[in-house]
Formats: C-alpha cells, structure tokens, sequence
C-alpha cells in the first residue's frame, strides 16, 4: 500500500510555484462541452480529479488530450452523449458540473447521483430548482438526475445558499439560454470569476461575477477559447501553512494575493510574516505559532477547504483556538488523526476545540479525504520523529507532486508505493 514516509523538524526554505487551480480547472473542463471547436485549456494542473473529468469527457464522445503538461485540448461534437453513470460519477463528485453544459447543449441529459462523502451530505437541491426555473424538467429516477427541456429561457434565480456548484451550473445552463437570467445569492469564489471570465472568452455575456448578484444575456452559440485559468488559492494556503507550521521561510510563487486574503490575514494573526510582491508571496513562520480562532464561510470569509490545513497548526499553537465548521457538516474528521499525534482536539458538533501542544509526535495516520491527507502532512512536516500517512489517493486528487514540491523545499518526505 502506497504510502508518504515524512521525517519532521526541518523548516522549509526556498520558492515554490502554485499550480492551476483545480477547482477552477473542473468547471472550465465542464464549460468546454458548450463550445463549437477547439478549446484549449492552459495552466491545468494533472492531478487525478483533473484526470478523471478529462476520461468522462472521452467516454462522452468529445476529443481530449494534453497538447503539453499543463494544456489541454478539447472538441465535443455536437452529438455528445448525455448520461454519466454511477462508475463515472463515483470516481468524481465534480461531475455533477455536466448537468448543466450537458442539458444546455443537448436538452436533455441524464447524471447519476453523486451521493454524500465522508465530509457531508451534499445534496443537490439547489442545482435542481435552478436549471427547473430556466424551463428544465428535471427530477430525480432510479439514482439518476435527469433533466430535459425544448428551450431554456432566462429567470431570476435566488439561492437559499451561496452553492459553488449550484452557482456554476446555472451560469453555464444560462449562457446559452433566451433572455436575461440573473443569480440572486450566487456564490462569489475566485473560481467563480474564472469561469464567467472563461465564458465571456467564448462570447458569453455574464456580469457581476465575484459579487452575490449575476447576471447573464444568453446567446444563441458559445465558440471555442484558448483560455489559462487561475492558480490554486488552497494549495497556495497550504504551503503558506506548511511554512508556518515548520517555521520556515519561502517564496510562494504564482498567486494572486486577493484571493488569499482571508488566509493571509489567518496566518499574520498566527505570528507568520507576510509580504505581498506582484504575483508571489513571501513568508516566514513565526517561532511559536498563536492561537487563533476560525470560523470557515464562503468567499470572501476563511475557505473550508484549508480549515483543516488550520486545525494542523493549531495543534501546535501556543494558546487554544476554536474552529467553526459552517460549511459541511462533517468536515472535522482530522482531529482523530491529529490526537493521535499528540494533540489535544475536542470536537462538538460543528466546533473543534485545539488546545495547543508544545509538540506533536510522529505516527502512522490514514488520509480521511484530500483537505485533512495535506493537513497530516503538515503535521508530519512539524512533528518529532517519523509520520507514515496511509491511503493517498485522496491526496493526488487535488495536489500536483505534493512530496516533489515540499522536497525541493528541503522537507524529509518521500513517497513508498
Ligand atoms: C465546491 C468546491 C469545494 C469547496 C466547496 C465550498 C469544487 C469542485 N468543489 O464544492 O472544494 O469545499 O465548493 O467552497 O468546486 N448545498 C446544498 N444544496 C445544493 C448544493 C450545496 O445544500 O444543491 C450545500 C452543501 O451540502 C454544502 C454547502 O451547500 O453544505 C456548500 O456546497 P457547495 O458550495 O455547493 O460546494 P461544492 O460546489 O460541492
């Protein structure tokens, strides 16, 4: 069974570069199936959740491949088939994102329930009342969402949550539609951006992305794009994380340090030195990390997908800090590998209790999904003594070379497959 071999204490020094954002890059992968032509993709990241979307899209009908490392090419013919099966949506819960490009292009499409995960629940509720108020039938049979619809017209559209996904999905089902659709509520991630940005490239009309209040004139044809999306806020807050955990010192390079703020602002309270340069990040952790407290939200409050990177250094902190899950209802799941370090975590509820410990100790721990795998290699990085981490696929999910990058930053980390 593979595994990560991490031997602790050495603080990270040097300069790393960020990758594609991979949620962004799922999104703009899904938008591709709306465009007549060639898109082609740059500064993706080939991470395994990346890999998989491309492998739906093949089994899909549509022409995928990597031009180079980091760009992707993509033809759908307009005859792309329409049905993602439990095999295909298992593998990713991202597939979701199909349901709206798919029924946009072919009016009908049939997606298998992705089902909860070890974080939550997820439902889909909100996608569902959003592409039925753009005139989709949509309903749910035999595990399968299916959806169908003769036209899509323009409505106005309030989301009871800011829903990333449900957010995305709307936007893509509304590019092409009749009329004027507007987003109430929606959700204003950096990814979000990214992919109005992105459909906006292929001769899309959509506004206001990055505020709660989107809207969209639907054309009648999306044409293909050359496009390079963001880089990945969460893996840039991770190694500012693993920096300040390890009291190291690092330049984070290729970021855009708007979308990091609220993680900047968490990590300065900590004790970390920040300074901003262009498109890099500098950083020097601090001798003892402070305690802080954290409570996650959407964008622009503190991500969720780093509040674990979080509860890793607050383990370690000098003080206790209060984490507030507001998200998901069960993402708190890595205290029980941290205590069995050495740190001192209580969990009620939605609420993580750190008391911080002067030292956490290296053991073997399990990966519970990809957030907490890179929160226990942090803790690895930081503790006394050798962490093995078990069951890494949830990690490659979503990191590019994770152990290449944290070595070349002079960390102890291999991987034994
Ligand atoms: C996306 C990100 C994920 C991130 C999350 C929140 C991708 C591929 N994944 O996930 O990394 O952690 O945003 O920033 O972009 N909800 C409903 N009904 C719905 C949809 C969502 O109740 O129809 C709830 C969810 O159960 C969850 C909350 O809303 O509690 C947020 O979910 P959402 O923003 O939709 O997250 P995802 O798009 O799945």
């Amino acid at each position: 069974m593979a595994k990560l071999v991490i031997n602790g204490g050495i603080p990270l020094e040097g300069s790393v570069k960020i990758s594609g954002a991979k949620n962004a890059a799922l999104a703009v992968i899904a938008a591709s199936l709306l465009a007549e032509g060639e898109t082609v993709l740059e500064n993706i990241p080939q991470i395994n959740d990346v890999v998989i979307l491309t492998e739906i899209l093949q089994s899909l009908g549509a022409s995928v491949f990597w031009k180079d490392r980091e760009t992707l090419s993509i033809t759908v013919p307009d005859d792309v088939h329409c049905v993602a099966n439990y095999r295909e949506v298992k593998r990713l819960r991202a597939s979701n994102l199909l349901l709206g490009p798919l029924v946009a292009r072919r009016r009908k499409a049939r997606i298998s329930l992705p089902g909860g995960c070890q974080i939550g629940s997820r439902p889909m509720d909100l996608h569902l009342k959003g592409l039925a108020k753009l005139g989709c039938t949509i309903g749910v049979e035999h595990g399968f969402i299916k959806a169908c619809c003769s036209r899509l017209e323009g409505n106005r559209i309030y989301l009871d949550f800011p829903s990333v996904g449900a957010t995305e999905n709307i936007m893509m089902a509304a590019a092409v539609a009749e009329g004027k659709t507007i987003i109430e509520n929606a959700a204003k991630e950096p990814e979000i951006v990214d992919l109005a940005s992105f459909l906006n490239s292929m001769g899309g009309k959509i506004r206001g992305a990055g505020t709660d209040r989107i809207k969209i004139t639907g054309v009648k044809t999306l044409r293909a794009a050359k496009y390079a999306i963001i880089p990945d806020r969460i893996e840039a807050g991770t190694f500012l994380a693993a920096v300040t955990i390890t009291g190291g010192n690092v330049r984070v390079e290729n970021v855009i340090p708007p979308h990091l703020k609220p993680i900047i602002a968490k990590l300065q309270e900590a004790g970390a030195w920040i300074k901003e340069e262009d498109s890099s990040l500098h950083i020097v952790g601090p001798e003892r990390i402070k305690s802080v407290d954290i409570k996650t939200l959407p964008f622009p409050g503190f991500p969720t997908d780093m509040q674990s990177q979080m509860m890793a250094l607050l383990a370690l902190a000098y003080g206790t800090g209060v984490i507030v899950e507001n998200v998901f209802e069960n993402r708190l799941l890595v205290a029980n590998e941290l205590n069995r370090m050495g740190a001192q975590i209580k969990v009620e509820g939605h609420t993580a209790i750190v008391q911080g410990v002067p030292f956490l100790n290296g053991v073997s721990v399990k990966a519970p999904d990809l957030r907490s795998g890179v929160a226990l290699i942090l803790a690895g990085l930081a503790a006394r003594g050798t962490t093995e981490i078990y069951n890494l696929h949830v990690i490659d999910r979503g990191y590019l070379n994770v152990e290449e990058k944290l070595s070349r930053l002079g960390a102890d980390i291999k991987r034994i497959d």
